[in-house]
């Protein structure tokens, strides 16, 4: 790719079985579950778009049908809204469908991340890429990935995001192990852990949910053995390409700063919700109110 050559597709893996979830998720992609008033999902896809990525591919699963008809138009209700001449709700209802160009394509079986994000590989082609999980949420107010994009283009390598974590946590990641750059917040990758216990983490830098791939990465996915629980992993392709300067560029993270919620997680998401409606010119104040009550009559006990 020249330098001059802008990235432009986004990848969402949203095909995963959201187990933690059930039974909300038993006949819905847990990416569907309202944040506030607005699918989880409609925020990462805004975020690709607000990024500059236009081309959108959905890796869904079962029940996939939610999900495209989410960014797809629904006469009935346009009409409806129109002929009340609602055009409040209206707006709402068309911000979802004209947000980017939508492609879809399903996973079949859900055998992991990487297995989900090789499913890209004919609509990717010859380009790097974004991939943006569909159940992590990044604040809007904060960037991140269009520092990851411009990261992608200076150095020719793979990005991913690092969020520092508690210790205590690290387990619930992936870790990096990481070498420091002349940017302090850009680190070079030399390893990465799914899932370490607190002793062996090599850092408490997790790997969130947002990448900057380049297309190498799908031969690498091609021959990437099934690892932890059975699953073919991005993580363990991705330490292959840290290790492998010459061929791949590396992998290099850009450590992220900001306000990031993890949908897919019981406790997460419900904070999620508090947090974003909080900051809401239309429930902020109530619900302030209301939780500074709340919190209150927990202390009394
Ligand atoms: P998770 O690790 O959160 O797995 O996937 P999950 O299966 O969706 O959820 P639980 O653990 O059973 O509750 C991280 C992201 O990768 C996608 C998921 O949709 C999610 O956005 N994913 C995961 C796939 O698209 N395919 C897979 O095979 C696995």
């Amino acid at each position: 790719m020249r330098m001059t050559e802008r990235i432009t597709k986004a990848v969402i893996p949203a095909a995963g079985l959201g187990t933690r979830f059930l039974p909300a998720t038993k006949a819905m992609p847990k990416e569907m579950l309202p944040v506030v008033d607005k699918p989880a999902i409609q925020y990462v896809v805004e975020e690709a778009v607000g990024a500059g990525l236009t081309d959108v591919l959905m890796i869904t699963g079962r029940n996939k049908n939610a999900l495209e008809n989410h960014f797809d138009r629904v006469a009935e209700l346009e009409y409806t809204l129109e002929q009340k001449g609602d055009t409040a709700k209206l707006q709402k209802v068309n911000e979802s469908t004209e947000l980017a160009q939508m492609h879809y394509v399903r996973q079949g079986d859900p055998k992991g991340l990487g297995h989900a994000v090789l499913r890209a590989e004919m609509h990717v082609g010859d380009e790097p890429f974004a991939v943006l999980l569909g159940d992590d949420i990044i604040d809007e107010r904060d960037v991140l990935l269009t520092r990851m994009l411009d990261e992608q283009v200076a150095r020719d390598a793979t990005i991913v995001a690092l969020l520092e974590v508690d210790p205590d946590s690290i387990h619930l990641y992936g870790a990096a192990e990481v070498e420091e750059t002349d940017d302090p917040d850009v680190v070079r990758i030399t390893g990465l852990v799914e899932k370490p216990a607190k002793e062996v983490a090599p850092s408490n830098y997790a790997v969130i949910g947002r990448y900057v791939l380049k297309p190498g990465v799908f031969e690498v996915l091609h021959r990437t053995e099934p690892g932890k629980g059975g699953e073919i992993q991005l993580t363990d392709a991705l330490m292959e390409m840290a290790g492998d300067v010459e061929g791949t560029g590396g992998v290099y993270g850009v450590v992220f700063r900001g306000r990031r919620y993890d949908t897919g997680d019981k406790l997460d998401y419900i904070k999620a919700v508090v947090q974003l409606a909080a900051d809401r010119d239309d429930l902020g104040a109530d619900l302030r109110a209301w939780l500074v009550e709340f919190a209150a009559g927990l202390e009394r006990g």
